[in-house]
């Protein structure tokens, strides 16, 4: 857990950090945004009928499928003594406690308590498990653990532009904060040092880049451009290639790259499991049926790729765990004090319920990557 705020520039947030930190919670900041939407996995995997249990943000959650192909999102936890519904049986329509039998539709009420005498007066009607927003998007379920009131505009979801051919997802499970493991989506001065595999880097030497970056809704892009890389992935495509990389709160980056009417999508997308515990899931899809060819050949490289970020990550969680404090420095570290800027201004406005006000400016960064 990070127990300060990072060190930013001090000329870039002075002014803000008098009134902002004076009415924000500092735990609030060191906490993943509350209010939005987590991805837990993908779609197609959950089945009508069927029922998981995730966990999201310290809470655990379980989620289902009815027969009419509708999702829903519950507490996993039974009101009579706690059990775990998702170890119970979900028959398309109600799940089925395993402890006593107690049944509750998908909308979390209470339908039947079995062992009740039809003489017993108890009426079960107001015992209800917690329901949670749940939502379909780009090939992905996606979860708001929020319990609160209402609060101000949630980030809108990430959707595909285009109809893919094939996909390809791998998620793995970082022993690291949420913000930590967050950061390394805006982090380009680590690349060159942890990506650093022949087929995604093949050059080592650090060249110096100029990127243009404009607020978006609760993120910002850093704008299309030619890319310079010589990476055999880009050359797969043919031609030079327009690349556009979008970071979005709550920890979601979307990467589009365009060639002709050839379309690739690599998107990451950040899920708080715990405080330290973070799902990272990499989804890559593109709309040339021929790729399809190359997925088992991919999918132990994008492995390779997130792995390289999971094992820096748990290593500099040890560190931050001795001491808690970031040193957010030079160009390249701007768009992780964006990062923080953008959680500040949801927070902010969240507690003034009303709507989010992105803090940026359209800038142009240079650094060596
Ligand atoms: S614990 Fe669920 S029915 Fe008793
Ligand atoms: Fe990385």
């Amino acid at each position: 857990m990070l127990s300060s705020l990072p060190t930013e520039a001090k000329a870039d947030t002075a002014r803000t950090a008098a009134t902002d930190e004076a009415v924000l919670d500092p735990d609030a900041m060191r906490q993943p945004l509350p209010d939005a939407f987590y991805c837990v996995g993908r779609s197609d995997t959950l089945k009508a009928g069927a029922l998981r249990a995730v966990e999201l943000n310290g809470e655990q959650i379980v989620l289902g499928r009815d027969k009419a192909g509708a999702l829903f999102a519950m507490r996993d936890r039974c009101p009579h003594r706690g059990m775990a519904l998702s170890r119970g049986r979900f028959d398309g329509e109600a799940v089925t406690c395993p402890f006593h039998g107690w049944r509750f539709g998908t909308d979390g009420q209470c339908r039947d308590v079995p062992t009740l005498s039809s003489a017993d007066a108890a009426d079960f009607s107001r015992i209800v498990v917690q329901r949670f927003p749940i939502r379909e998007s780009a090939g992905f379920v996606w979860v708001n653990p929020y319990l609160g009131g209402p609060s101000g505009d949630v980030p809108a979801l990430p959707e595909l532009g285009f109809a893919p051919a094939g996909s390809l997802v791998v998620e793995l499970v970082v022993e690291a904060s949420f913000d930590l493991t967050t950061l390394s989506l805006v982090d380009p001065g680590h690349v060159a040092f942890v990506h650093d595999s022949w087929w995604f880097r093949p050059s080592k030497d650090l060249r110096e880049k100029v990127k243009t970056f404009t607020p978006t809704p609760h993120g910002f892009t850093m704008s299309s451009h030619a890319t310079t890389t010589s990476s055999p992935v880009y050359k797969l495509l043919g031609g030079v290639p327009e690349v556009e990389i979008e970071f979005r709160l709550p920890g979601v980056r979307l990467e589009r790259i365009e060639a002709g009417a050839k379309r690739v999508a690599n998107y990451t997308f950040a899920t708080p499991l715990t405080h330290n515990r973070t799902m990272l899931t990499n989804a890559l899809y593109w709309n040339m049926p021929v790729l399809n060819l190359l997925t088992p050949l991919a999918r132990p490289l994008m492995r390779q790729f997130l792995t390289q970020d999971q094992q820096v990550l748990q290593h500099a969680q040890a560190g931050l765990d001795r001491k808690p404090t970031m040193v957010l420095f030079g160009q390249s570290d701007l768009p992780s004090q964006w990062y923080f800027r953008l959680k500040r201004e949801a927070l902010q406005a969240a507690r003034e319920t009303r709507s989010f006000r992105n803090p940026l400016i359209r800038q142009e960064l240079r650094w060596r990557s």
